[in-house]
């Protein structure tokens, strides 16, 4: 039964009933009761499996159908009337022609499930930042993960009120049952009928035929990024792809640092850094999203719209990201990982031996087997709460105020350890050039070096090159008091493939040089890449690094980084005249400067 009068909803909810033909309707409350009773359905039906409950407490194993693992960004399309406004790295299609389409496919797509209805919260509840979508679905797989990961149900609809705004979100598996059908373990569509839409001039999101993470967890990237980013352009904010940290120096003074990486560059572990230099503390506020206005003060805040961790798993392990492994201890959902034989999860790089599993597939694994016993996109769904490390204001409605932003890439040469902008603009060029190497969390890309601006390429839902001119705008907004820029590499190797910088907890050393350059305690050099720390300008105490490896790691190799020259002038072309003239000033500034 529903609790609210909005009537917008009422409708909305109806016309989809009435599309999906379900058997059933709910309304997502948001109770611990309802998630132990939907949990309980999925395990007795097969779909989910419960782990030991003495080493994960109160946690389950799901295995996806082997087409379902990752993000679809050949499928996920922005829906703009002009095509212009996609821009050249969306796949767009035109909006009518698209409703028509998804239209056939929901129609009766539902039959033999239950429809439910999540009222979510992006952000606090309440907070002058946060949204209210509502996502409709039909995989209760996604209503527990939308309960770690967002603020869900009763309390929802009462800030939304009447008359409140909300966000529909409609998400289908695409897999309805005839009656006496039997169902499968994770049931999905095929991947040419999977379709992840966005109709920004909506703000409407209709996705189709995935249960995966991305594709189906509406209020993570398709609303709080390719959504959020119009409605962030429209009304003069940003959203991004950032983590948000707060590092607080011995005096006891707080930086609030917002970094962007394409996945698979350690974001989650940079989120929840341990420092290792002295008197420093770091505390993790948000590790994928960033939403950020303009405060009273003129300063730009920060929010973490999302309320758990949906994480990468292979990989993590006590070395690499110890908050993350106590995060993921209890309550938590894993997808695609390996189960073993004392019904607990494992993956490859877990810091701990396994001698047999039931694999991903539900194959029996032994590490001769000659496959991955987790999936390399397996995942955990954690709430953010249970990180040892989340600052007290995690959850602060008002943000927290940036000082740093950080953009970065996977690079194995050219790209020194640490590089600061010389003003807000050149920030906005280096964000814009980023670039890394693969990665594995989107099915269907395999260019081995992709440019990611800002990290955003599969999350920007409108042109890209306007989004560039939102940047400046907002430097311009925020004149003096806008974060001052930086752009980092971990992954540089020597030429025999060594890498040079230790990372993990060790990036703190970095992080520090920056909160310096801030407060102006730093010193720099001038190179024409932007300023690099002096060769004893990073705290290096402790640290088992030779001053060759440390020259190696800052070096600009100036003939190198004019080789790079004419693949950004040929990224920059794919956006035609839509480059905004202060891009093109910040590519000739650095073209001069690699000349000088
Ligand atoms: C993710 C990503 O967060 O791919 O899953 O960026
Ligand atoms: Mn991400």
């Amino acid at each position: 039964m529903s609790k609210t009068k909005n009537q917008k909803l009422l409708d909305w909810v109806a016309e989809v009933r009435a599309m999906c033909k379900p058997d059933d309707v709910q309304w997502v409350d948001g109770s611990t009761a309802e998630y132990d009773r939907l949990m309980q359905e999925m395990v007795d039906c097969g779909a989910a499996i419960k782990l030991n409950e003495k080493k994960h407490p109160n946690s389950f194993l799901f295995r996806s159908d082997p087409s379902d693992v990752a993000r679809v960004e050949g499928r996920t399309y922005i829906a703009s009337r002009k095509q212009e406004d996609a821009g050249p790295t969306n796949n767009w299609i035109d909006p009518v022609e698209l409703k028509k389409t998804m239209s056939k496919l929901y129609d009766g797509c539902m039959k033999g499930r239950t429809m439910y209805v999540i009222p979510f919260s992006m952000g606090p509840i309440g907070s002058p930042i946060a949204k209210i979508g509502i996502e409709i679905t039909d995989s209760p797989y996604v209503v527990d993960n939308m309960h770690i990961m967002t603020r869900v149900g009763d309390k929802v609809l009462e800030t939304l009120g009447d008359d409140g705004e909300f966000i529909p979100c409609l998400h289908s598996i695409g897999a309805p049952l005839e009656d006496g059908q039997e169902d499968v373990a994770w049931p999905c569509a095929p991947l040419d009928k999977k379709y992840i839409a966005h109709f920004p001039e909506e703000n409407l999101i209709w996705s189709f035929g995935s249960g995966y993470g991305g594709n189906a967890l509406l209020g993570k990237k398709c609303l709080a990024l390719r959504i959020a980013s119009n409605m962030a352009r429209r009304e003069g904010w940003m959203a991004e792809h950032m983590l948000i940290l707060r590092l607080t120096n011995p005096a006891g003074k707080q930086f609030h640092i917002a970094a962007a990486f394409p996945s698979a560059c350690g974001k989650t572990n940079l989120a929840m850094l341990q420092p290792t230099i002295e008197g420093w503390k770091c505390e993790c506020i948000g590790d994928d999203i960033a939403w950020m206005k303009i405060g009273p003060d003129g300063r730009l805040y920060a929010i973490n719209p999302e309320a758990g961790f949906f994480g990468v798993a292979p990989g993590t392990s006590m070395d690499t990201n110890p908050m993350a492994m106590l995060t993921l201890k209890s309550n938590s959902i894993f997808t695609n990982c390996a189960l073993t034989d004392d019904n607990s999860i494992w993956w490859e790089d877990m810091g701990v031996e396994c001698e047999h599993a039931i694999d991903w597939k539900g194959n029996e694994w032994t590490p001769d087997s000659g496959e991955k016993a987790a999936h390399p996109n397996s995942r955990f769904t954690a709430p953010a709460r249970q990180c040892p490390v989340i600052c007290e204001d995690w959850e602060n409605p008002a943000g927290v105020p940036i000082d740093v932003f950080v953009f970065g890439g996977r690079r194995s040469a050219v790209v020194p350890l640490v590089t600061q902008a010389y003003d807000f603009d050149h920030g906005v060029y280096m964000g814009a050039t980023a670039a890394s190497e693969a990665t594995a969390a989107a099915l269907d890309v395999k260019a081995a070096m992709r440019r990611d601006p800002y990290a955003m390429t599969p999350f920007c839902g409108y042109n890209m090159a306007d989004y560039f001119a939102h940047w400046f705008e907002m430097g311009d907004a925020l004149g003096d008091k806008a974060p001052k820029c930086f752009y980092v590499n971990w992954f540089r190797k020597t030429e025999d493939g060594k890498w040079l910088w230790p990372g993990y907890g060790e990036n703190s050393r970095v992080l520090k040089w920056m909160c310096e350059r801030v407060d102006g305690t730093a010193d720099a050099v001038d190179t024409p890449i932007g300023m690099i720390p002096t060769p004893d300008g990073l705290d290096t105490t402790g640290l088992n690094i030779t001053d060759e490896e440390l020259s190696q790691l800052l070096e600009v190799d100036v003939e190198q980084w004019k080789d790079e020259i004419p693949l950004v002038e040929e990224f920059f072309q794919k956006f035609g005249d839509k480059l905004p003239e202060r891009m093109r000033i910040q590519f000739a500034n650095l073209v001069e400067r690699l000349d000088a």
